[in-house]
């Protein structure tokens, strides 16, 4: 398993230099290092990807074969933001994809894996962001709904309707898969440091009728060491007395309805706001492992950031380079 700490990077260049602050750890971690331009866009890095500018580098492939690309070619980021395949939710129909495990334990195993690689490339003071949702353990067999949606998402057997260990996987059981995958990450030794909750103003309504209908995912912040890049002013709410204060732990954010292209599952921008614009620093690097339609590289892009974006479905990588075309065109024109 990939170290998640690892020697400095060598190409790094310091962008602030703030000769007034004391020497301290929680200053030194203020200081934001962030790549090179020529380490962004080396000849490896460029032959290998499926689109690359100086801005952004998108790898069509699976994601331990991009994040091990990443470290041999020395690249560093500052912040890392995803949204993972949940567990039991979507074929995606590409190979090695993760989410279908038989077992939760495999697919938190798997997904723990990828973090600790992404780990690998991440700076000692930056952070991961993991937006995640739960499961129910249904044991309940195939579907017979003809219904077009439901067939959409329930494609043949999901792991959760199968029979069940007889343990977690009994019928009606919430897995707990959000938590059960922090406190993994938390024994392979990543800080938790909030398990912010997205609460969902308008959810599509759960269709049962002894127990709450779910209204949220969440979003946790997880980081390496414990002093770390963090800017609240970016996002903060100000007290009465005009001081800033961080933002809240729990994010009402409408989800995304309509498609970006024919991504099922894509991010809201307001949902990677508050994770990109506090931990990535100017010119910084923005990772997405598992990036759909890029909504994590739109926003990096938009806010002078730079991004990485992997995705193994080709479509979804198609979609992503559309949309960073147009927002330099929207850049290009907004110049005119
Ligand atoms: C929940 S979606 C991400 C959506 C994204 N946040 C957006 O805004 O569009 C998860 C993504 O993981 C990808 N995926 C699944 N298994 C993968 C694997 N082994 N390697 C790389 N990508 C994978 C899927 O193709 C899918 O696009």
């Amino acid at each position: 398993m990939p170290s998640l700490h690892k020697q400095p990077n060598l190409r790094l260049v310091d962008t602030a230099s703030d000769q007034k602050r004391p020497s301290t750890k929680a200053n030194e971690a203020m200081h934001p290092k962030v790549i090179s331009e020529a380490a962004f866009t080396s000849k490896r890095l460029r032959e290998a990807a499926y689109y690359s500018d100086e801005t952004a580098l998108v790898l069509h492939m699976d994601v331990r074969e991009g994040l091990s690309l990443l470290a041999e070619t020395g690249v560093e980021v500052n912040c890392v933001v995803t949204s993972p395949p949940f567990y039991g939710q979507r074929d995606y129909e590409v190979e090695r994809q993760i989410g279908l495990e038989v077992h939760p334990s495999e697919f938190i195993s798997n997904l723990s894996d990828v973090f600790d690689a992404a780990g690998a490339v991440l700076a000692d003071n930056g952070s991961l962001w993991v937006n995640i949702g739960d499961t129910y353990w249904s044991g309940k067999g195939e579907h017979r709904s003809g219904e077009a949606k439901q067939s959409a998402r329930r494609f043949g057997i999901r792991p959760q309707d199968k029979k069940g260990d007889g343990k977690w996987c009994v019928p009606k059981q919430l897995l707990l898969v959000p938590h059960r995958l922090a406190i993994e990450l938390q024994d392979r030794g990543w800080l938790v440091r909030n398990d912010n909750v997205w609460v969902k103003p308008n959810p599509i309504p759960d269709q049962v009728r002894d127990r709450c209908s779910m209204s949220h995912e969440y979003v946790f912040h997880f980081v390496k060491e414990r002093w770390y890049y963090f800017d609240k002013n970016a996002v903060g709410r100000t007290s009465e007395a005009g001081t800033v204060l961080p933002p809240l732990d729990t994010w009402e954010v409408p989800p995304v309805r309509g498609q970006a292209g024919r991504h099922r599952a894509r991010f809201s921008e307001d949902l990677i706001r508050i994770p990109i614009l506090t931990t990535t620093p100017p010119r910084g690097v923005v990772l997405d492992p598992f990036a759909g339609s890029g909504t994590s590289l739109v926003f990096a892009r938009k806010h002078g950031f730079r991004a990485i974006g992997i995705d193994a479905k080709k479509a979804y990588c198609d979609i992503m380079v559309e949309r960073l075309r147009r927002v330099v065109e929207e850049e290009e024109d907004d110049q005119e």
